[in-house]
């Protein structure tokens, strides 16, 4: 079976449940294999065929080394190293040619028209192509019901059925293997 690949930034655990869900649905065709940013290959071996990642939306956009800091300072997040995660995982990692990719954020159930401000996926989605990938689908957004948490009821099966979508998507005419 071809693979796929699931990297993700989470502060308080959300973004981790997603990449969960996801890569449930996505073992239904593909061998998934997760990791968190720190923990990821920073060379993504030749026979993953689709990269999915996600993060948290912080101050309308990606984590970065200031907006991990005020987690930490005022939401008590524990996070340990506040330099590195997914966009500097994005910045340094190298793809294999013709990788497929999607990109997922998480983000609080603001009025649309704040909601509309944040671009977290969408600059996961510009990374990824200016990294060579292709992408296989629109991002996905996930909602939490407050900064620590937890996910809206319901959000984990939608991650797993976009899981399940994005593998039939990549992988259309694998038979799924059991056992
Ligand atoms: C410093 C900081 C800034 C945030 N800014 C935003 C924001 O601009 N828009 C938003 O929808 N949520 C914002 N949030 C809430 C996060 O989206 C929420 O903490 C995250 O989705 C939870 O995912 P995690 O458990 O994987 O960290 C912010 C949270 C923190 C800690």
């Amino acid at each position: 079976m071809a693979g796929a690949l699931v990297v993700y930034e989470s502060v308080f655990g959300d973004a981790r449940r997603v990449a969960m869900a996801v890569a449930h649905g996505l073992c239904s065709r593909l061998q998934v294999d997760v990791a968190c940013a720190r923990e990821a290959p920073m060379l993504v071996p030749s026979d993953v065929c689709l990269l999915v990642v996600g993060g948290p939306t912080h101050a309308f956009g990606m984590p970065r080394p200031s907006t991990r800091e005020g987690a930490v300072r005022d939401h008590a997040a524990v996070i340990p190293d506040v330099t590195f995660g997914l966009h500097e995982w994005l910045d340094a990692v190298r793809l294999p040619r013709g990788i497929q990719a999607a990109a997922f954020d998480t983000r609080m159930d603001h009025p649309v028209l704040i909601t509309a401000l944040d671009h977290a996926a969408r600059t996961e989605e510009k990374l990824l192509r200016r990294l060579g990938a292709t992408l296989a689908a629109p991002a996905e957004h996930f909602l939490v019901a407050d900064v620590a948490g937890p996910l809206v009821d319901g959000e984990e099966d939608r991650a797993r059925l976009w899981g399940q979508a994005l593998a039939e998507l990549v992988a259309p005419h694998r038979i799924p293997v059991r056992g």
